[in-house]
C-alpha cells in the first residue's frame, strides 16, 4: 500500500459522476481527477485545429503534451467537444497516451477520486471502492439541458437527449475500454435522489469499503 487511496467513480453521461467525485474528494481528504476532462481536451484540440476527431492520426497527435490549461478552457463543457471527446475516446491509441497520467495521478498520496468511464475497470481495477452512477436517461438529458441553460447556451431537450444517447451508445459499444461496470462496483441510481442524498449513499458506500470516516462538515452543501 502507497498510502493512496482511489476511489472509482463510473457512470454515461451526465448521471451525476463528477458532483459526487468532487465532494467525495472534499470529504475523505483526496485529490480529485475528471478524467472526462483530458479526452475532452484532445477532442477540443482537434476541433480547434479543423481536423476529424474520428481520425487516429489527427486525435493521436492532439494527445501528446496536454497542459493544465488545456483541462481548464470554458468550450470544454459544450456538447460539440463531448461528442468530439467520445469520438477521440473510441481510438485506443489515444486511451494508452492518457494512461500513465491518469495512474500517476491516482498513486500520489493521499491518493484521488477519479470519475469517467473505466477507471474501476481498466485504469485502477483494483481500487478498493468502486461505483457506478446510473440514473434514467430522461432525467440526465433533463439534468444536462438545465446545466447548459445555465451557462446561457440555446439548446432545446430533444436535441440533449439524442445527443446524450449518442455518446452512451458509443462509449458503451467501443472495443477499447467501453463502459460496463466493474463486477465489484457498487451501483448507484441517482434518477429520484437529490445531489445531497445521492452524496450521503456514497459516502456511506466509501466508508462501508474502507472504514474511513468522513470529515464531518462535507455533507449536505
Ligand atoms: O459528471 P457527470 O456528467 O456524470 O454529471 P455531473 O456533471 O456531476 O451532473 C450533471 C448535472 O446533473 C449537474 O448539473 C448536477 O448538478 C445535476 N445533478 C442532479 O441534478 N442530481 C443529482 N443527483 C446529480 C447531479
Ligand atoms: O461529463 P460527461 O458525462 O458529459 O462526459 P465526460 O465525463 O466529460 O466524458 C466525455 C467523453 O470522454 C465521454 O463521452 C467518453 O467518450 C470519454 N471518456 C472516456 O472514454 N473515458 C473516461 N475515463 C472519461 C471520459
Amino acid at each position: 500500500d502507497s498510502g493512496a487511496l482511489v476511489i472509482a467513480v463510473d457512470g454515461p453521461v451526465a448521471a451525476g459522476k463528477g458532483t459526487l467525485a468532487r465532494s467525495l474528494a472534499k470529504a475523505f481528504g483526496l485529490r480529485y481527477l475528471d478524467t472526462g476532462s483530458l479526452y475532452r481536451a484532445v477532442g477540443a484540440r482537434v476541433l480547434a485545429a479543423g481536423g476529424d476527431p474520428a481520425d487516429p492520426e489527427a486525435a493521436l497527435a492532439a494527445a501528446g503534451g496536454l497542459t493544465e490549461a488545456d483541462q481548464r478552457r470554458p468550450e470544454l463543457r459544450d456538447e460539440a467537444v463531448g461528442i468530439a471527446a467520445s469520438q477521440v475516446a473510441a481510438q485506443p491509441a489515444v486511451r494508452a497516451a492518457l494512461l500513465d497520467y491518469q495512474r500517476g495521478f491516482g498513486r500520489t498520496p493521499p491518493g484521488a477520486v477519479l470519475d469517467g468511464r473505466d477507471i474501476g475497470t481498466v485504469i485502477f481495477p483494483d481500487a478498493p471502492v468502486k461505483l457506478f452512477v446510473t440514473a434514467s436517461v430522461e432525467a440526465r438529458a433533463r439534468r444536462r439541458h438545465a446545466e447548459l441553460q445555465g451557462r446561457g447556451a440555446d439548446v432545446d431537450l430533444a436535441a440533449v437527449l439524442a445527443d446524450l444517447e449518442a455518446r452512451d451508445a458509443r462509449d458503451s459499444g467501443r472495443q477499447a475500454a467501453p463502459l460496463t461496470a466493474a463486477a465489484d462496483a457498487r451501483l448507484l441510481d441517482t434518477t429520484d435522489l437529490s445531489i445531497e442524498a445521492a452524496l450521503e449513499t456514497a459516502i456511506r458506500m466509501v466508508v462501508d469499503a474502507t472504514g474511513r470516516k468522513p470529515h464531518l462538515d462535507s455533507g449536505g452543501q
